[in-house]
């Protein structure tokens, strides 16, 4: 195993935690409220018109594609996070099973998942804004409302909605569980509204030609289009579902909560976003629906329901903020727990003193959101995250199979179903929707891959402590 880097032995890992076990409280209710808290966000508000531009009115068929393949690698998922609960997430558990070159390339592609994930919802968030000003009277500088892409100088409320978010963390400030009811109940209070509002305006004649652009992915007048074209950017509406599985620690009975829990946030989730996904398509010819930076608001507006469209621009405001917060602590942590292990510089791992947070990593992480928030496309952003994302996914498939074979008596408090189906599943599933991402989307990814590759070389793998373990033990063992 030399050539892919140490192993970081589990036991190791279960001990690396340390901690006193964290109170069992939370049941099957409170883990799909957690997962529908951290899902439901700009995928759904926004890119639901990205998609319907690519796919046509079969971005219904691109969302059930994506939340079937994001259901086969949450299970692998939970597995995994009962397994080795600790944090870090798909970046330990393949420190764990592959290596620590493999594990290196994951903690360095969930960069791109959590932190641009934090820029596309910055950005999204943004476009609601925006409109809901618009609506209300008030119209800003264009040059301070877009990225030079859109003829602007910055997105300057993206900006400032991250930097805010990075400030709170900072500041030590964490989602409280109550808070997480009220926002899911907002969000989805927002959504059943846009469906019961535009449903009665469904016109079939809108969905036909059901798939203007095909099945697979391919390059139509200079744009990306095609169901799987859709399905590989929708598929940034599912992510988020870590926050249940990594918190099997805290369940009472975790074999059935997290179960229920997953599966069911996954199907609750695609069921919404499919019952909004039609309403909007019915609602609106698709080709309208593209463009939009707020497409469910203007659904509405278009249907002459100004107030209500404003009410569905003002919830999202109210609750897309917090999936950054979710995601840029999510951030933070796997930054520091490559820090801790030496592959990153020590100092991103320093925790502040008085708010416990390690508040160096986690204005990087801002500052870094905030640039991209700020200078670029939400399509483009979304993608970046998605490929990154992916890779990820396809890893936990590849590492609940290797460790069941590897170790099969190790103690699982979840236990995947058909573990070998729903892992290969999870695995070309994944691989499917990254091949049908943009081209220039894959080389973006292969060159932020090759750079980070050669950070690893020149930096991390000299400096990593297991391997300064490993290697203390070897040479020990010839003197
Ligand atoms: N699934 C999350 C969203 O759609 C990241 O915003």
């Amino acid at each position: 195993m030399a050539i892919w880097g140490p192993l970081k032995p589990i036991n190791e890992v279960a001990a690396d935690e340390g901690s006193p076990r964290l109170r069992p409280t939370l049941s099957w209710p409170h883990l799909i409220a957690l997962g529908v808290g951290a899902i439901v966000g700009t995928g759904i508000y926004t890119l639901t018109g990205v998609g319907a531009e690519r796919a046509g009115p079969a971005v219904i068929l691109a969302f059930l594609i994506a939340g079937a393949v994001c259901a086969c690698a949450a299970l692998a998922y939970a597995e995994l996070a009962t397994l080795i609960p600790t944090a870090g997430s798909a970046y330990t558990y393949s420190y764990t099973v592959l290596g620590e070159l493999v594990a290196w390339v994951v903690g360095w592609s969930l960069i791109l998942e959590y932190s641009l994930a934090c820029s596309t919802v910055a950005v999204g968030w943004s476009g609601y804004l925006v409109g809901w000003l618009q609506a209300t009277g008030i119209t800003l500088p264009h040059a301070l409302l877009n990225g030079p892409h859109g003829g602007g100088i910055v997105n300057l409320p993206a900006v400032l909605v991250s930097l805010t978010i990075a400030g709170m963390l900072i500041a030590g400030t964490r989602e409280s569980a109550t808070l997480n009811i009220v926002l899911v109940i907002i969000k989805i209070a927002a959504l059943a509204a846009f469906v019961s509002i535009a449903a009665p305006a469904f016109h079939a004649g809108n969905l036909v030609p059901f798939a203007p652009y095909g099945f697979t992915s391919h390059v139509e007048g200079g744009e990306t289009r095609g169901v799987m074209a859709a399905a590989a950017i929708v598929f940034f509406a599912f992510y988020g579902f870590d926050a249940v599985a990594t918190s099997a620690e805290e369940t009472r009975n975790p074999a059935r909560d997290l179960k229920i829990g997953i599966i069911g946030s996954m199907i609750l989730c695609t069921t919404i976003y499919i019952l909004v996904a039609i309403t909007a398509v019915g609602a609106l010819p698709y080709t309208r629906l593209g463009g939009s930076p707020e497409p469910l608001a203007l659904v509405l507006r278009s249907l002459g329901h100004s107030s209500a469209a404003n009410v569905v621009a003002g919830a999202a405001l109210v609750a897309l903020p917090t999936v950054i917060l979710v995601m840029m602590y999510g951030q933070s942590r796997i930054f520091f727990v490559m820090a801790r292990d030496g592959l990153l510089p020590r100092a991103l791992s320093r925790v502040s003193k008085r708010t416990g947070s390690p508040a160096v990593v986690t204005a990087v992480t801002g500052v870094f959101v905030a640039a991209v928030a700020g200078f670029f496309r939400l399509d483009e952003i979304a993608e970046l995250a998605n490929a990154g994302t992916l890779i990820a996914f396809i890893t936990v498939g590849i590492c609940m199979m290797v460790l069941r074979r590897r170790a099969p008596d190790l103690k699982r408090v979840f236990r995947c179903p058909a573990p070998n189906v729903i892992g290969t599943l999870a695995v070309l599933g994944c691989l499917y929707l990254l091949m049908s991402l943009p081209e220039k989307t894959l080389v973006r990814f292969a060159i932020w891959n090759a750079i980070g590759l050669a950070a690893y070389f020149l930096y991390g793998r000299g400096r990593s402590l297991l391997g300064r373990e490993a290697g203390s033990h070897s040479n020990k063992l010839q003197a």
